[in-house]
Order: C-alpha cells, then sequence, then structure tokens
C-alpha cells in the first residue's frame, strides 16, 4: 500500500528536449528522452496529485490519467508553463531546454548558394524557465515548491549545488552519469539545504516513486 503523499497537490512538471528551429525543415535540439520527466508525472500522479505535464517533442505515451501539454520550442515552454504555473503547488522542471535558438528562423528552407561557404546561425540564449519561475513571488512565499535537474559530466556534487544556488530552488536533482540519456535507469543525487542524498541505481519509473516520496516529505505542511 503506497499512501497517497502527494493528494490535494497540484503539480507541473516539464519534460524532453526543446526543438529550436532553424528554417522549416531544420532546426536544433538534444538526446532527452523524456523519459525521467514522464515517469515522474506518472508517479506524481500515482502519489495522488493532479498532473500537467508540458513536453518537448518525445515518443512517449501520456501517462494514465495526466493532462498532456506538446510544445516544440523553449519559448513555447515557456508560455506552456506560464499559462499554468499559477495553479501549481510543486514544479518540476525535468526538461532539457536548450540554451540558445537561433536569433530568427528562416521563413524558407535555407539553400546552398553555390558559394562553398555555409550559412551563418547567430544565435540568442533562451530564457531560464526554471529560474524565472524560482523568483516568483509565489515560490518565494512557499506556495509553489521548485524542483530542478541538473545532467553534469564532471563534479556533479559541486555543479548541482552551484546550480541549486543559482537557480534560487530548495532541490535540485543531480543525474548521475554516465549519459543517462535514452536509458531505463538512473541514480540520482538529491542537494538541498540540508545536505545531499544519493537514490542509487534504479529504473527511472522507482527512481521517480523514491523522488516523488522524498519531495513529498520536503513540502510545507498544509494548513
Ligand atoms: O542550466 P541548466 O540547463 O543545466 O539547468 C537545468 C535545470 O534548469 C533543469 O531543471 C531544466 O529543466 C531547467 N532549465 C529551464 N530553462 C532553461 C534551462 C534549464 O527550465 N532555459
Amino acid at each position: 500500500f503506497q499512501p497517497k503523499r502527494l493528494a490535494g497537490q497540484q503539480v507541473l512538471v516539464t519534460a524532453g528536449p526543446t526543438f529550436e528551429a532553424i528554417d522549416p525543415v531544420r532546426g536544433i535540439t538534444n538526446h532527452s528522452s523524456g523519459k525521467m520527466g514522464f515517469a515522474i508525472a506518472r508517479a506524481a500522479r500515482e502519489a495522488g496529485a493532479e498532473v500537467t505535464l508540458v513536453a518537448g517533442p518525445v515518443h512517449l505515451p501520456t501517462p494514465l490519467g495526466v493532462r498532456r501539454i506538446d510544445v516544440q520550442s523553449a519559448l513555447q515552454m515557456q508560455a506552456a508553463v506560464q499559462a499554468e504555473i499559477d495553479q501549481a503547488s510543486l514544479f518540476i522542471a525535468a526538461a532539457a531546454v536548450a540554451d540558445w535558438r537561433p536569433a530568427s528562423a528562416a521563413e524558407h528552407k535555407i539553400k546552398k548558394d553555390g558559394s562553398g561557404l555555409p550559412p551563418a546561425l547567430h544565435f540568442v540564449e533562451n530564457p531560464d524557465i526554471l529560474a524565472g519561475v524560482a523568483a516568483s513571488e509565489r515560490a518565494k512565499q512557499g506556495e509553489l515548491y521548485c524542483v530542478g535537474f541538473a545532467a553534469e559530466s564532471q563534479d556533479l556534487l559541486a555543479n548541482a549545488q552551484a546550480k541549486r544556488a543559482r537557480k534560487g530552488v530548495p532541490l535540485l536533482v543531480g543525474n548521475i552519469g554516465p549519459a543517462t540519456f535514452g536509458k531505463d535507469d538512473n541514480a540520482l543525487l538529491l542537494v538541498d539545504a540540508q545536505g545531499a542524498q544519493e537514490l542509487p541505481h534504479a529504473s527511472k519509473t522507482e527512481l521517480a516513486r523514491q523522488l516523488v516520496a522524498e519531495i513529498a516529505r520536503r513540502l510545507p505542511v498544509a494548513g
């Protein structure tokens, strides 16, 4: 028997990569599969929460009972999050949002011009969705609990601690590599004000359940 640890919570989860268009047929993205974010959405639902999942382009079925909003780009993901966040009591940012996007997407397919020179692509930085939400008044008042993720290739603990401070979130979850993208299992490092705690190697389904339980323990008591 699993107690409904998130009963009464409204959970907003971001998952998957984003896709930043270069022209109508091309773009840049990354190897995020969305599996961890989808597993978290499912685990949060199983724990009794109402769950909205903002998903970048992934090939995954919608978890039962979860409301899903599909997006492509970081700007679309940000708009979807902004439209939903006032209803949320818990925000879990598991998406691998592209750091940059082409400054403008070409209206038509970019063609070779015969010069032998490739086109110059100019990039601009995408907004940090998580940092923006964490800086909001409701988050600062404790009405909205924010959880971030970090995929680091080295110095996970130090990087996760620095990222936790930089993003302004109470809990930062590090993927204990190597290369968790696309895999069905992982191990996690939970970093909060109290220190660091490892969730050892397990399936993403199992880790998501453990993570949800750990988040539930950290939520302010209602009332
Ligand atoms: O800075 P970095 O991309 O490593 O931060 C990862 C965390 O921040 C993840 O929780 C990710 O979902 C979130 N993020 C975001 N918007 C961005 C970049 C990252 O919400 N533009």
